[in-house]
């Protein structure tokens, strides 16, 4: 198959930052998604929706013209969100979940959860009116071992979690390893999972081919083949609640390439292509509808996109370096090829 034509996706999770950098990251998604999980953790992060109708505006402005692109916000879970807005979201009709951050997993997540037991009265105002928690699934405690730490974030956190509130609606947010699959594929039918290009398409020897390579450098991290593998069956496989999300992630390129670099990877240019790739290279490109269009969509209970686009097996070049806010930015597979391209279906 040479070509593929589908219903237009969606992304449910992106990071578009704010300011400068949106001129960058709202074209780039728009340019393939109908709609995306706008991720809450700016700095300082989005934690009502007085705050999110603001951010949407500063969004909106960036959509360029003829691109049908909606953000679906999110709101930032602290250890003091009062479960009033949690109501006030409901009846927003424009934020749709809540992101649960462990305090200290990952890029500008200090204001997270450091106990989960202090969000419980938020969580049953979510299971109550069908709110979605969308789940960093990773503990923070230095004495697990990193590549473990989704892992023991299931056994510790996520499984006694959906014991106590059965009616929660729950995304697992960027799986990377087959616990975690064989967790949501055996899970309730309110448990999902967002699955990102880069976890499909490469494993941890990435960061450290011919030396140490900030660029693949992203939380959750880079996992084993053995772990890749059972993310790419999970994405071309029939269990429909795997779905898109890139968790596309850009810092500029001083903040990678440092002595302390920030975690991160921005796929969101050619997010699609990759994806394509996955499908293609595993003789599955049959299932790329359900998992990047279908399977997020009825999840989050969203009607299918009315536009439809098209993918062409041709090889292009991705950029060195991209512009961002004043910065450069460096996108996944810098300087390679993709043996894929997306454009609109007309
Ligand atoms: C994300 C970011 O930079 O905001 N980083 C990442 O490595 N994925 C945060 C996140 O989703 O963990
Ligand atoms: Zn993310």
């Amino acid at each position: 198959m040479n070509q593929l034509r589908m219903i237009q996706p969606d992304d449910f999770h992106v990071h578009l930052r704010d300011g400068d950098c949106l001129a960058r990251t709202v074209p780039d998604t728009a340019a393939r998604f109908g709609r995306a999980v706008v991720m809450p953790n700016l700095s300082p992060p989005v934690t009502t929706v007085a705050q999110a109708a603001d951010y949407r505006e500063r969004i909106l402005k960036h959509v360029p013209d003829g691109a049908a692109f909606e953000p679906l916000m999110t709101l930032y879970l602290t250890e003091t969100t009062p479960p009033a807005e949690i109501r006030r979201l409901k009846e927003s009709g424009f934020v749709r979940a809540v992101k649960y951050y462990p305090a200290g997993a990952t890029t500008h997540s200090a204001a997270g959860v450091k106990t989960i037991e202090k969000v419980y009265g938020v969580i049953e105002a979510m299971a109550e009116l069908q709110v979605p928690l969308l789940i960093h699934g990773e503990v923070t405690d230095t004495e697990v071992d990193h590549f473990d730490r989704e892992a023991v974030f299931i056994d510790r956190i996520l499984a006694p979690l959906l014991v106590r509130f059965p009616q929660l609606r729950v995304v697992f947010e960027h799986i990377t390893t087959r616990e975690a699959v064989d967790f949501v594929d055996q899970g309730p039918a309110s448990l999902g999972a967002t699955i990102t290009a880069h976890h499909l398409l490469y494993n941890r020897n990435a960061l450290f081919e011919d030396g140490i390579r900030p660029h693949y450098y992203c939380r959750p991290l880079l996992k084993a083949e053995g772990h890749r593998k059972a993310l790419v069956a999970a994405a071309t496989g029939d269990c429909a609640r795997f779905f898109l999300g890139t968790d596309s992630a850009p810092h500029a390129r001083r903040d990678k390439e440092s002595a302390c670099g920030c975690a991160g990877i921005y796929s969101a240019p050619y997010a699609l292509e990759f994806y394509a790739e996955v499908f293609a290279n595993a003789g599955r490109l049959d299932r790329m509808e359900s998992f990047a269009s279908r399977n997020g969509a009825a999840f989050y209970g969203l009607p299918l996109n009315q536009r439809r686009c098209v993918l062409i097996r041709e090889n292009q070049r991705i950029p060195d370096a991209l512009p961002f806010g004043g910065e450069t930015v460096i996108p996944l597979r810098a300087g390679g090829t993709c043996a894929w391209r997306a454009s609109a279906d007309e």
